[in-house]
């Protein structure tokens, strides 16, 4: 686990890994790694998931691709990042001592358009000790083909079949959709079982952790010009409205598939203050995602871990994780 100061009421495990709190700040919203210390106290976080890596170089869409709605924020990045060739020389050989210098438990992210992108990253990934685990992002709304993995369990079985024997020395997350209403359940099993075999004796077939979720595609019009407000016309809605529909999918991929296959949640979708925290963690989440909330008060994962300590207090337990799943139904 990360060195720093941790309140024991709030440690816990995500598939072995040793978290100071359950706090995980979200891919895309936190930079490559440790750019965003000055602003986030990055040594009092659970975990950061870094920007998604794509197997080429990427530029992203251009201006606005970020706006704020009534509704929470709409981005349309089109996941712009380095590329994995570049990822490997400039970052992964100082992922270890960048991460320790700020006790921060770094895991990294995979974004891809074809079986073979994703494996190119995983691979590059799979070596990088210090990577506590990957995410495997099969929902992004912003790009082309971006969710076609993530909307047909067929397709998720056969990406997360092949990347199980890549991954072979690190946990694999899969991140999924909120909008995948009709087989939601048979995506998640799809996740979790992929095509049954194990890389080896410390492995799932699978995915190690289950994400949910990821951003609802919306588009949003300016009026005067009559044009969408967003370059790429449509983009993701994250934070408040995106809570109430992330709750639900943890509470119902949880309690029909992931608790009975032992296998442990992210909630991630608006987190603003530590009582969204707790909703998650009530619904079966045993980590809680922030990304929105970030562009918002940088302060606010703090403050949540905070909120949350206090809160497992006043339900007498002594560690959060027996508050998992443990919504009075
Ligand atoms: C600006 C921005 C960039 C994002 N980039 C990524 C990304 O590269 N990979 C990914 O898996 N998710 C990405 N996301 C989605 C977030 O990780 C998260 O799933 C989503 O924002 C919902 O959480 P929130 O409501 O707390 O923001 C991005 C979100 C935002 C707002």
């Amino acid at each position: 686990m990360p060195s720093g100061a941790t309140d024991p009421i709030l440690l816990t495990d995500l598939a072995g890994l040793s978290l100071r709190n359950p706090v995980v700040l979200a891919a895309g919203t936190a930079g490559y790694l440790d750019e965003f210390q000055d602003v986030v106290d990055l040594g009092k976080v659970g975990a950061v998931v870094g920007k998604s890596i794509t197997r080429l170089p990427r530029e992203g869409h251009e201006t606005w691709r970020i706006i704020e709605s009534d509704a929470g924020m709409l981005n349309a990045v089109g996941l712009a990042n380095m590329g994995v060739e570049a990822w490997q020389k400039e970052l992964a050989p100082t992922i270890k001592s960048r991460a320790d210098a700020i006790g921060l438990l770094p895991i990294g992210s995979v974004s891809g358009f074809s079986i073979e992108d994703y494996l190119a990253v995983a691979e590059a990934m799979n070596r990088i000790e210090a990577l506590g685990a990957v995410e495997i992002n099969v929902s992004c709304p912003n790009v082309h083909t971006g969710t076609s993995f993530g909307e047909s369990p067929e397709m998720l079985r056969d990406l997360i079949g092949a990347l199980r024997s890549t991954l072979t020395s690190t946990r694999m997350i899969v991140k999924l959709s909120p909008l995948v209403f009709g087989p939601m359940l048979d995506v998640a099993r799809a996740a979790i079982e992929g095509r049954g075999s194990p890389a080896g004796p410390n492995f799932r077939p699978g995915a190690d952790i289950l994400c949910i979720s990821n951003t609802i595609p919306a588009m949003a019009i300016d009026v005067e010009s009559r044009k969408p407000r967003l370059s790429n016309t449509t983009g993701g809605l994250s934070g408040p409205a995106l809570h109430p529909v992330a709750v639900r999918l943890v509470h119902m991929v949880h309690k029909e598939v992931a608790k009975p296959a032992g296998v442990p949640i992210i909630g991630l979708g608006g987190v603003m203050r530590w009582e969204h925290a707790a909703e998650f963690i009530l619904a079966g989440a045993t980590a809680v995602g922030m990304g929105t909330s970030l562009f918002v008060d940088p302060k606010s994962p703090t403050k949540v871990a905070k909120g949350l300590a206090a809160w497992a207090t006043r339900q007498r337990v002594s560690n959060i994780r027996e508050l998992v799943g443990g919504l009075h139904a």
